[in-house]
């Protein structure tokens, strides 16, 4: 499936702020020559254009936008067209102030920055909804027009105004029902915190109620209802006036909101990448890091292609060290999304602004506006292998392995105060990384699944740290093992319901039947503190978290070697129906988990899909109809030699005799 048929090959392009170069017609003229050297087809316009649209109320300027849009589309471009709610202008936080966040102590944010909005304001919303249907009734017909950019990168920053709280409260009247039923699911009655009305129900804040784990979690639930809330509204507004144009909204590197709940609100996900490439010596960690991101929102739109919304073509100006990339490395840092599912490789920024926050950000063109320098020419690289490639796009991936991941337990783990304290989450994010890690490096492509999804399409599951397992979750859990699927479950896992109760007597212990082991008590280690896992022959060092767990008819593999646990079971199978069911107790360093992946998956995936590579060497597949794209990308800064057990055709790079050169990346055709 494609984006937008309008323009079925991969798209190219990136952020384009015209609005800031309106008195110099010379350089929006140079920019069309220059993104046509570039071989750009797809900006991203009006994203922080509001002033420009409507620089008084009421008082609209559209000429400009229609020039540019008109000027791009002449010249071969299209335009993704952004809603601009990501950034209010000053008359508005001016007249309105109701707008503007309020913070827990009652004051209310001052004009400035974006992504600063009330999601409960009406006023907000009114002025939103006119923007919105203007540009849509204006430009939502126009050949040139792809799909629509809501916002930019939502957020879910607290806001303590009036309207919050009422909403706030409403929302938990309407799905607690009565008080009594909240306080039963709060628990409540711990330190006196019975509650008579919902009026008196405060977010969480430090002057307030921080303690209380429900609160917090429904609060964070409530804001990310708000936010969705919101983009439905968006949405609902410009679809009104058109409903053939697909719409988007630009996801981050943020675990603070639900995308894979999101998602459900927009035609195609989309995301804004910007990875520490270069970092440490060894690239592993931002490889697979980066790869687990394009995954994660890869799945959250099953069976269609994903977009990579933005992507610095140099150096970002806001990490601790804005270091440049190696060559070879924007390259292959572009067709790692495509290699994920991607059918878009766009930049923040085309052209860097003069002034304000962001002018030293990397741009495809600098302040020097000429195509004559390195960032360019690697941009234009890109675009001629977008073309090279083109005939990936809309095809997908078909991965067999996924990770269960849910947002509301991962908030909860957070939020519990229990194991590793002092790690803000647990070291929930660590253990994802490698169990993702792991995988990524055996070639084992890796979806995520959600509640919602369904788990058969998938071969292996595995489940980190699944901390609270919800209602019907363990149903799903339990036919999939049984109906032949492969499961691993760590430590850390079915400890909470939804509404963060512990499981209680009978129900204590959800996974014991299907892991065939009670996992009864988690000892969690100091830094510096370490056990060892002896299994498959060799011994493992785990840290973190060593579960206790006394088996109820699983096998062991692997037993804990040191300590007063010595010799109990650390790692265990059970067969459970047509499926295997594993539990692993304790937390494995990266090369732990690759061994143990190793071990038990490689027999149950199918092996024309899995390939044996060096180190940080990565391959993917795409697939459509007959045909089966190959990425192969080696993240190393050195040669590498990579073996195909099958014939191929080269669409894009260099793989003389086997050899990838350090940061090169080859896009295959199976033949
Ligand atoms: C993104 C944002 C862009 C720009 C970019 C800089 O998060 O959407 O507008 O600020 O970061 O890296």
């Amino acid at each position: 499936m494609y984006i937008n048929e309008k323009l079925k090959p991969l798209w190219h392009g990136g952020d384009y702020n015209p609005d800031q170069w309106l008195d110099y017609p010379e350089v929006l003229q140079k920019d069309i020559e220059l993104m046509k050297k570039s071989g750009c087809n797809a900006m991203s316009v009006g994203i922080f254009a509001w002033a420009k649209l409507e620089p008084e109320e009421g008082v609209f300027q559209f000429e400009w936008l229609d020039s540019i849009i008109d000027n791009l589309y002449e010249n071969g471009i299209y335009t993704i067209l952004a809603t601009p709610s990501g950034a209010m202008p000053a008359w508005m936080a001016e007249k309105y102030p109701e707008v503007k966040r309020m913070a827990e102590d009652g004051i209310r944010s001052r004009f400035g920055n974006r992504h600063n909005n009330c999601y409960s304001s009406p006023v907000y919303r009114e002025k939103v909804r006119i923007i919105n249907t203007k540009l849509a009734e204006r430009y939502s017909c126009h050949p040139g027009i792809l799909m629509w950019h809501i916002s930019n990168e939502y957020n879910v920053e607290d806001c303590h105004c009036p309207l919050c709280k009422e909403n706030f409260r409403k929302w938990l009247a309407e799905k607690y029902g009565t008080i009594d039923n909240l306080n039963a699911k709060w628990w409540s009655g711990f330190w006196s915190h019975t509650y008579n009305s919902f009026s008196q129900i405060d977010p969480p804040g430090p002057h307030g109620e921080f303690s209380s784990n429900p609160l917090k979690l429904e609060w964070h639930r409530f804001k990310n209802h708000m936010l969705q809330d919101f983009l439905n509204w968006e949405v609902s507004v410009v679809k009104a006036v058109n409903n053939n144009i697909p719409v988007t909204a630009n996801f981050m590197r943020f675990w603070e909101i639900d995308y894979a709940k999101l998602a459900q609100s927009v035609d195609f996900a989309s995301w804004d990448n910007y990875p520490f490439w270069h970092s440490s010596e060894n690239e592993h960690e931002v490889a697979s890091g980066t790869a687990l991101y394009h995954s994660l929102y890869n799945s959250c739109k099953k069976g269609k292609p994903f977009m990579m919304m933005e992507s610095s073509p140099s150096a970002t100006n806001w990490q601790p060290v804005s270091r440049l990339r190696r060559p070879g490395m924007h390259l292959l840092a572009s067709l790692q999304a495509v290699a994920h599912g991607s059918d878009t490789v766009q930049y923040f920024q085309w052209r860097k602004s003069r002034g304000q926050s962001e002018q030293f950000h990397g741009a495809v063109v600098g302040h020097d506006n000429t195509d004559d320098t390195r960032v360019f020419r690697d941009v234009a690289k890109v675009g001629e292998e977008l073309k090279n490639i083109g005939e990936v796009a809309g095809s997908v991936t078909k991965n067999e392995v996924a990770i269960l991941f849910d947002y509301d337990s991962f908030w909860a783990l957070r939020i519990a105060q229990a194991y590793r304290n002092k790690d803000e989450d647990k070291g929930f994010l660590d253990t994802l990384m490698k169990n993702y890690g792991a995988l990524w490096q055996l070639n084992m492509g890796c979806d995520f699944v959600f509640e919602d999804d369904d788990f058969s399409d998938y071969k292996v599951i595995v489940c980190p740290m699944l901390f609270m397992l919800k209602k019907g979750v363990k149903e799903k859990i339990e036919s999939f093992v049984s109906n032949g699927g492969t499961l691993l479950v760590t430590f850390a896992s079915g400890v909470i319901d939804e509404y963060a109760l512990s499981f209680f007597d009978e129900e204590c212990y959800p996974l014991r039947k299907i892991l065939g082991v009670k996992a009864e008590e988690t000892d969690s280690l100091y830094d510096g503190q370490h056990n060892y896992i002896n299994m498959f022959g060799g011994s493992y060092k785990c840290t973190k978290y060593c579960e206790l767990a006394y088996l109820e008819g699983a096998n062991v593999i692997g037993e804990y070697k040191e300590d007063f646990y010595a010799g109990m079971p650390a790692l265990t199978e059970n067969v459970y129906g047509k499926g295997k069911a594993y539990y692993l107790a304790a937390d494995l360093e990266l090369e732990g988990y690759i061994k143990l992946f190793k071990e038990l998956f490689t027999g149950v995936i199918s092996s024309d899909k899995v390939i044996d590579t060096a180190e940080n060497v990565s391959v993917t597949m795409r697939f459509r109809e007959d045909n089966t794209y190959v990425f192969v990308m080696n993240f190393n800064n050195s040669e590498e030699k990579v073996y195909l057990p099958f014939d191929y055709e080269i669409l894009c790079g260099e793989f003389e005799e086997n050899t990838l050169t350090p940061y090169a990346v080859v896009v295959l055709k199976k033949k």
